[in-house]
């Protein structure tokens, strides 16, 4: 019985792979290699198709006895969904449909699915739980949520099961060096003070410093991203084991500022990262971070690793590939 994972050549898509492997668990990645870099897989069987291909998805599941699938394949730029949504509508939403209607197809009725919680945009009240309003404010986080409307409704006319897994802010490399995020189409906080500290960019533009925080820059709540793999792991076994459908925050529950994140950057790097105060970026809210207890509770995982273990990974990640 093999598991399925669309996308699987991507950042968490890539570790979530490797943790699979490493635990015995049969792997078939179906990834377009748009944005997916297939030396990420490190040797794990690829498929190179499209989500989109109903009849391709149908003849891997039964070729490859799927029993279930982990959907991380989808675009995930604010800025360029809101520039060009028609991609975002097609890849990410009808995209999620062909996926669905083609597994169903041959019979796989399980399905762990990768959203965000940018769903819950400019959250009224932290730490944020599942049961808060749903307020999309880009056309990415909008298809986030109707993928997530999408399988539920799969989950009441076919019977498909599915836990929604809303990740807050996915940082850090794998802990031993060997794999880690691609920087060039990133516009991601963490990745963009890494180039910064390793002189292959400017000044990191730090977008505000006037927020209701202790130090005026935006909070977030970031996760390792083998934290991240391992709650997908735990996700695939809970609904081997017949859990019912659900939607899960995946974070640390713990609120970090920009300012932290150049600190403990500096500290390790040994130097300070240059960085300039610039005005807000339009959307951004000032606070975001998990309550991350029912993720604990349902499926039994905690976040294990730490803010500096994200800035020490992801450096020495970094690092290794300004090197190479
Ligand atoms: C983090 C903090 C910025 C860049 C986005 C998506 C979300 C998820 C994670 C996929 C904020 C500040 C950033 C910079 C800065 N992606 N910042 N200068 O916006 O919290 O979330 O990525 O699921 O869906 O919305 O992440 O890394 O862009 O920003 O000051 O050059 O860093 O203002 O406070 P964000 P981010």
């Amino acid at each position: 019985m093999a598991i399925l994972v669309t996308g699987g050549a991507g950042f968490i898509g890539s570790h979530t792979v490797r943790l699979l492997r490493a635990l015995g668990r049969e792997v078939i990645v179906l990834d377009s290699l748009e944005r997916g870099h297939k030396k990420a897989l490190l040797g794990a069987e690829l498929i190179v198709g499209s989500i989109n291909d109903e009849a391709l998805v149908e003849k891997t599941c039964r070729q490859h006895n799927v029993s279930a699938i982990i959907h991380f394949a989808a675009y995930k730029s604010v800025g360029e969904s809101m520039s060009s949504p028609g991609m975002y509508w097609n890849n990410n939403v009808a995209g999620t449909v062909h996926l669905a209607e083609g597994a169903l197809a041959a019979g796989v009725q399980q399905m762990v699915f990768s959203s965000s919680a940018s769903v819950y945009g400019n959250p009224r009240t932290t730490p944020i739980a599942e049961d808060a309003e749903i307020r999309p404010e880009n056309v990415y986080a909008e298809s986030k949520a109707t993928m997530e409307r999408v399988l539920s409704w799969y989950g009441e006319t076919h019977d498909l099961r599915s836990v929604s897994l809303r990740y807050f802010n996915a940082a850090g490399a794998s802990l031993d060096g060997v794999i880690g995020e691609n920087w060039s189409v990133t516009t991601n906080l963490v990745p963009l003070v890494m180039k910064a500290a390793l002189g292959v960019s400017g000044p990191v533009q730090v977008f505000g410093n006037d927020y209701p925080t202790p130090d005026g820059t935006g909070i977030r709540d970031y996760i390792h991203v083998e934290d991240l793999a391992r709650a997908h792991v735990a996700a695939l076994d809970y609904l081997a084991a017949g859990g019912a459908s659900t939607t899960l925050n995946l974070g640390t529950g713990v609120g970090s500022s920009v300012i932290d994140i150049l600190d403990r950057t500096a500290n390790e790097a040994g130097h300070e990262v240059p960085y300039e105060i610039v005005e807000r970026r339009v959307g951004d809210p000032a606070v975001v971070f998990a309550d991350p207890s029912a993720a604990e509770r349902v499926l039994g995982w905690t976040s294990k690793l730490t803010l500096d273990d994200i800035v020490q990974s992801a450096h020495a990640w970094h690092a290794s590939q300004v090197s190479n």
